[in-house]
């Protein structure tokens, strides 16, 4: 199947971890026609904002990597912002970009749709069989609305619009861009702070949350950006023969998971730290075990081609970057 390279897409939130992988990973394949704007430019909780954008622009594709996003502290200190920004954002692009004749659009999802409780690896039929984790539930309850906006959309404008609108479930993900916070990131940005400071501080020890057991899946952005494009320019069949109406996302995973006393190590081997590293099981461990199912993913053909060690020490160069 040839590519039209001039095709113009839309990445909305081209400035965050993700929407920036998805835009380098467009421009390598040799796209021309990228279209960007910034939050300070427009906002897209606001809906004559985002109207007037797809009616004057006219995209033929669209990347949805714009969403509110947080750790736990957020999340939970801030439920109504998340879970109104979240739903205003793309239900404005969603319904907009199909005002505006957009045939294809990909919207990002979180792994944090499935139940608390979801059988692992979560695989995609885990979707609304249970509760969530009470603290990000706003968050991800946008999320769900999300894939059944677009499913809904396929539903009813499918045939007569031609609309395919698709859903993709990353794990939790790192790489360049990534926010290195230190009390509102993530477990590899904030690791990365850590281990960072005490090497430059030679802090003869790293004490880190819990047991280290825990299992954990990490996917390199720059993977993620590529399993999207991926996604994006199957062929309906293709697509179609991996997914069902009211079933429409496809998990993105590395494959493997890590124990946290695994990642630890690979983050100070990363960051060049050589104390010690030590645990404190008094604090809490959260989830046994998070991983998703990727197999329909890798039937369709496609696999993350980053591994662990070498994605972290991309993303210290970017950290070290940053601090500059
Ligand atoms: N990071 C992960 O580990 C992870 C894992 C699973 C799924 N995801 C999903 O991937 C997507 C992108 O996440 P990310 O990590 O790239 O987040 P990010 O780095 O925070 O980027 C989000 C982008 O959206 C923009 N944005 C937010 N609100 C906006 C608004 N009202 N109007 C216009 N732009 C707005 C932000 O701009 P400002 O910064 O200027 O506000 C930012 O550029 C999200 O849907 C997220 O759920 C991420």
């Amino acid at each position: 199947m040839s590519i039209d390279l001039n095709q113009k897409i839309y990445v909305a939130g081209h400035r965050g971890m993700v929407g920036s992988a998805i835009v380098r990973n467009l421009q390598h394949k040799g796209f021309t026609n990228i279209l960007t704007r910034t939050h300070a430019q427009f906002d897209l909780t606001n809906q004559a904002q985002v109207q007037a954008f797809f009616e004057q622009e006219k995209p033929d594709q669209v990347y949805l990597a714009a969403a509110r996003v947080g750790g736990i502290y957020a999340n939970n200190t801030f439920p109504a912002d998340f879970i109104y920004s979240n739903l205003m954002i793309q239900n404005n692009v969603i319904h907009q970009a199909f005002l505006g004749g957009v045939k294809k659009l990909l919207f990002l999802g979180s792994s944090c749709i499935y139940p608390k409780l979801a059988p692992q690896p979560m695989s995609e039929d885990a979707l609304l069989t249970g509760k969530l984790e009470p603290t990000n539930e706003p968050y991800a309850i946008s999320k769900i609305a999300g894939i059944k906006m677009c499913e809904s959309y396929n539903r009813q404008y499918g045939q007569s619009h031609g609309i395919d609108y698709r859903s993709v479930m990353p794990t939790n993900l790192y790489g360049p861009g990534d926010n290195y916070h230190p009390e509102n990131s993530h477990v590899i940005p904030a690791l990365i702070r850590r281990f960072h400071e005490a090497k430059v501080g030679n802090a003869p020890e790293v004490v880190i949350w819990g047991t280290g057991a825990p299992r954990r899946e990490f996917l390199y952005v720059d993977d993620m950006a590529a399993a999207s494009v991926f996604v994006m320019q199957l062929d309906k069949a293709t697509y179609d023969s991996q997914t069902s109406p009211m079933q429409s996302h496809i998990n993105v995973g590395y494959g493997s998971d890590v124990t946290i006393s695994e990642l630890a190590k690979a983050l100070a081997k990363a960051t060049g730290y050589q104390g010690n590293i030590s645990f404190d099981p008094s604090k809490p461990d959260g989830s046994p075990r998070k991983w998703m199912d990727s197999g329909r993913l890798s039937k369709l053909g496609w696999q993350a081609s980053v591994d662990l060690d070498t994605g972290l020490a991309l993303a210290y160069a970017d950290f070290q970057k940053s601090l500059r």
